[in-house]
């Protein structure tokens, strides 16, 4: 989503601020621009694009002065075109902002200022706020009154820098993200602590109803209500400094290759914390988990587990459907929620509400300081290192890898888990690159895909489809192999390929009598199994292992799978269109 960056310091702004841009490129955007101040002007420079693209063209790195602010959109508010970029000027030209977030009055604070004689320039909400904070400044004649009067007349979601002519830089956060990298003689303002991490590793984080000023004086933090706040400096974790691709194509396939690794990792830093959660889920009188996306079929992989080995009843919530039906929270229950970034806002959103029903949150987060983080009161911590790739690989299994962990606490070790041998057997498919690469030419061709699996396989499936259709852009659909003729069995034809997730285990002969129904209606088959079968036109084989930890290791062939078909169609598998790493708006 949206990303924001602000540098003040005695360095040339302009070309940190386009090294950041690109760094937090993963977000996902559509348009960049940058703003600097240099003798009392403000310079704007924007355009739709890749940083690379648009710095190439602009010259963005040439603007001029030491303080700037610079942005990565994507659209909510307006088109993707030049004028809906950021960075937006007040009708002074003297003050220029960049904003994440959507603000939901803008409508009406935009006809109360036409009214008053602002004109505008684009569709866009951002535009509203920089015009208030000018109509603010005129009536208060100070950047810090303009500013909290602004912010008190602005609702929704917002994170903001704003650039005066002067050099002042201020900022706002509400319900998005916001970071002070502190360095030298010199601050970072980000969404995103991979917008400094190059130049310091000291940050600040404001919280929601938080404003900064820097000006030539100091850096100052001040409430909503006004009033100064002292934050202490926060060491970022080492690990978000390990940022770059290495010897690899693209991060989506770094990261599908770590995983052998990180599952190892997943939740072995907060070991006391799993105990507790797993003491809180013996003792709850309901258990939800929620997420959204990739997180959320993490939640459904928990509620099969669970109830199949510990015979713990868990209910699965998508976080967005909790906002539309508040009561599927029982009081006094516990929400367990699944999230990477622990800034999904959907994610924050349903938190919020599960709070209002007295629910208690315990996470399973990979960012550490996010905002989740803050929200829970207890958190385990998935370790798996920045992901930046937006399809979720690696946090997948991590998220997996500590749901094995709880499950098998709960059912006192009745699921004989080994992760060693789960990291060998992964290891093992990661060696299988050149069969999937040659059945990704063949996909390149096919318009559907549906993935069927039964039983603790249909969480998978549902994953199989989402990395498919985000990667590749091929409708993918994720079925359980018990609703086939229930509906689905009416698309199968001779141009659609169909993936079965059939190990060798107590759902094979019914998963494989699928597989008959299916090729009879001329589709084509890829098995994932251990075990061939004649009726698979191409067979991904996996190893052999004890049945309840097939599903942690059968997404790994369809994850590398989704990443060489959208090699083979010529898409970026790091950042797919229309897509955002972090999804920070409702
Ligand atoms: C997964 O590949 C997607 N990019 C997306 O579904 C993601 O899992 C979802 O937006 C939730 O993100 P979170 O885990 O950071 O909350």
């Amino acid at each position: 989503m949206c990303s924001i960056i602000g540098y003040y310091g005695k360095e040339i702004a302009a070309p940190i601020i386009v090294k950041a841009l690109k760094r937090m490129e993963y977000r996902g955007y559509d348009s960049v621009g940058v703003a600097t101040k240099s003798e009392n002007q403000i310079y704007v420079k924007k355009g739709i694009g890749k940083v690379a693209e648009v710095n190439e063209s602009l010259k963005l790195s040439n603007l001029p002065g030491n303080i700037g602010i610079g942005h990565t959109r994507w659209a909510t508010h307006g088109k993707v075109t030049d004028e809906n970029a950021h960075p937006h000027s007040s009708n002074s030209g003297k003050i220029t902002i960049v904003h994440n977030g959507v603000i939901e009055n803008f409508t009406e604070l935009k006809e109360n200022l036409q009214k008053n004689g602002f004109t505008f320039k684009s569709e866009t909400d951002t535009e509203v706020i920089v015009n208030l904070i000018q109509q603010n400044l005129s009536k208060y004649s100070d950047v810090k009154k303009s500013i909290l009067k602004t912010v008190s007349q602005l609702k929704g979601h917002f994170a903001f820098v704003v650039m005066f002519d002067d050099g002042t830089l201020v900022a706002a956060r509400f319900h998005e993200p916001l970071i002070i990298g502190i360095g030298k003689n010199s601050y970072f303002i980000s969404s995103d602590v991979l917008g400094f991490i190059e130049n310091t590793d000291d940050a600040i984080y404001l919280d929601n109803g938080n404003i900064m000023i820097i000006d030539s004086s100091d850096l100052k933090i001040f409430s909503f209500d006004g009033t100064k706040l002292k934050k202490p400096i926060t060491k970022v974790a080492k690990e978000f400094a390990d940022v770059n691709k290495g010897d690899y194509a693209h991060f989506t396939l770094k990261e599908i290759s770590e995983q052998p690794d990180t599952i190892l990792k997943a939740g072995e830093d907060t070991l006391e914390a799993l105990e507790n959660m797993v003491d809180f889920i013996k003792h709850a009188k309901n258990v939800y988990f929620t997420g959204s996306g990739t997180s959320f079929n993490a939640a459904l992989l928990a509620k099969n587990l669970m109830s199949k080995y510990a015979k713990v009843k868990v209910e699965p919530l998508i976080s967005s459907e909790i906002l539309s039906i508040p009561e599927s929270i029982e009081p006094n229950s516990i929400l367990i929620v699944l999230s990477q970034s622990g800034e999904s806002a959907d994610v924050l959103e349903a938190v919020n509400i599960a709070k209002q029903q007295t629910a208690k949150i315990l996470s399973i987060v990979n960012s550490s300081l996010s905002s989740l983080v803050q929200e829970s009161s207890l958190v385990i911590r998935m370790g798996c290192g920045p992901e930046i790739g937006v399809a979720a690989t690696k946090s997948f299994t991590a998220e997996l890898a500590i749901i094995y962990k709880i499950t098998e606490k709960l059912c006192e070790g009745c699921m004989g888990i080994d992760f060693n041998k789960i990291s060998e057997a992964i290891s093992k498919v990661l060696t299988n690159h050149s069969k999937i690469q040659a059945i990704a030419k063949e996909l390149k061709q096919v318009s559907d895909i549906y993935v069927i699996g039964r039983g603790v396989h249909y969480p998978i499936a549902m994953e199989a489809a989402l990395k498919l259709k985000e990667l590749t852009y091929i409708h993918a659909e994720g079925i359980a192999g018990g609703e086939l003729k229930h509906g689905p069995l009416a698309l199968m034809d001779s141009n659609v390929y169909v993936i079965i997730i059939n190990p060798d285990d107590s759902t094979y002969t019914d998963t494989i009598t699928n597989a008959h129904e299916i090729k009879s209606r001329g589709a084509k088959i890829i098995g994932v199994s251990n075990k061939n079968n004649e009726i698979y036109d191409h067979w991904i084989q996996i190893p052999k292992i004890d049945e309840p930890m097939y599903p942690i290791i059968e997404i790994i062939p369809i994850q590398l799978l989704a990443y060489y078909s959208a090699i083979e169609k010529d898409t970026d598998p790091d950042y797919p269109r229309n897509l955002a790493k972090s999804v920070t708006v409702k």
